[in-house]
């Protein structure tokens, strides 16, 4: 990740519209044929190539030269465009260090132009396939190539699409500040994840508060998490929890919400009955979440 911060200080303009050309003429082929750049940025071709050294140098781009030469962008690059945009359009200033790397994404912390301390979460879906290909496949099945690119973007477009919804109805999650391809900026949370913790002082009012939220994800925002469990809950200092990693939610709609929001549920009170020994009826709890 430093070097693409450090790349991102030196592009230029017309980097950017290169980089952007090979991203959109990814649309149509596995490698982007250098003609196909020139006609989309109207750079001539020696120019177009003498910015695709660059581009390449730097290890933004692949290139490709068995039946023609053709690039496409690579991770580097895809974070650089996005990064631009959450820079150029004031959402963030910098970025600083890591606060979680994972299977599914990197979460770094980062600054507004306000000095706000946010979260920055970038999507990296397709590096461990089995679990997301599955999730996402309807969605790629017919742009295979283009498969943790398309993926990475809709988890980021869903959990911010979801925080947009929840964050105003006062559930607690941290407060979206803006999204683009597969980044989403959000407030930094100052905690610990709960499968951490040691010891509690309150449980079963931290576990009240958890069960509360995900009632009125249910009740107000007609959305179920998907994803919940100890490892996606951070309790904050003042032992407040909040439910983060939302790009798997589901409608209250959809055929099998009822089955995700048991898991959650049931999650949570494995959870806590196993640490805390506070005992709770699972089934219980979602009859009474969903009775109208
Ligand atoms: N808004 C936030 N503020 C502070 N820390 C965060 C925030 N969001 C995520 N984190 C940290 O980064 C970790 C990973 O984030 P998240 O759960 O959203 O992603 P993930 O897709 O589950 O990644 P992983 O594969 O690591 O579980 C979290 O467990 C948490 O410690
Ligand atoms: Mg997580």
């Amino acid at each position: 990740m430093e070097q693409v911060i450090k790349h991102l200080k030196k592009l230029e303009t017309d980097d950017f519209r290169v980089l952007r050309a090979i991203e959109k003429g990814m649309q149509k082929y596995k490698h982007v044929p250098i003609s196909e750049i020139g006609d989309r940025t109207k750079f001539d071709v020696e120019y177009v190539n003498y910015i695709l050294d660059r581009l390449h140098k730097r290890e933004l781009i692949n290139r490709w030269s068995e039946k023609y030469v053709g690039y496409h962008v690579n991770q580097h690059g895809y974070d650089c465009l996005a990064l631009n945009v959450l820079v150029q359009s004031d959402v963030i200033e910098s970025f600083g260090k890591s606060v979680g790397i994972g299977k599914e994404a990197d979460v770094y912390e980062g600054l507004t132009p306000d000095e706000e301390v946010v979260a920055i979460k970038i999507h990296r879906l397709g590096r461990i396939s089995f679990r997301q290909t599955k999730r996402y496949r309807d969605y790629t099945a017919d742009k295979h190539h283009l498969s943790w690119l398309y993926t990475s973007r809709l988890a980021a477009e869903k959990e911010y699409e979801a925080l947009m919804v929840l964050y105003p109805l006062k559930i607690a999650v941290p407060k979206p500040y803006g999204q683009n391809r597969h980044i989403v900026v959000m407030s930094n949370i100052v905690g610990d994840d709960l499968f951490t913790i040691k010891e509690l002082k309150n449980p079963d009012k931290i576990f009240d508060t958890i069960l509360k939220n995900i009632e009125k994800s249910y009740r107000k925002a007609q959305i179920i998490h998907g994803d919940l469990s100890e490892f996606n809950i951070i309790i904050t200092p003042k032992f407040k929890p909040l439910l983060i990693d939302w790009p798997q939610w589901v409608s209250i709609t959809h055929p099998n919400a009822l089955f995700y929001l048991e898991r959650d549920i049931t999650n949570v009170c494995n959870f806590f009955e196993k640490k805390f020994k506070i005992f709770s009826n699972p089934q219980f709890l979602v009859e009474k979440i969903t009775k109208t």
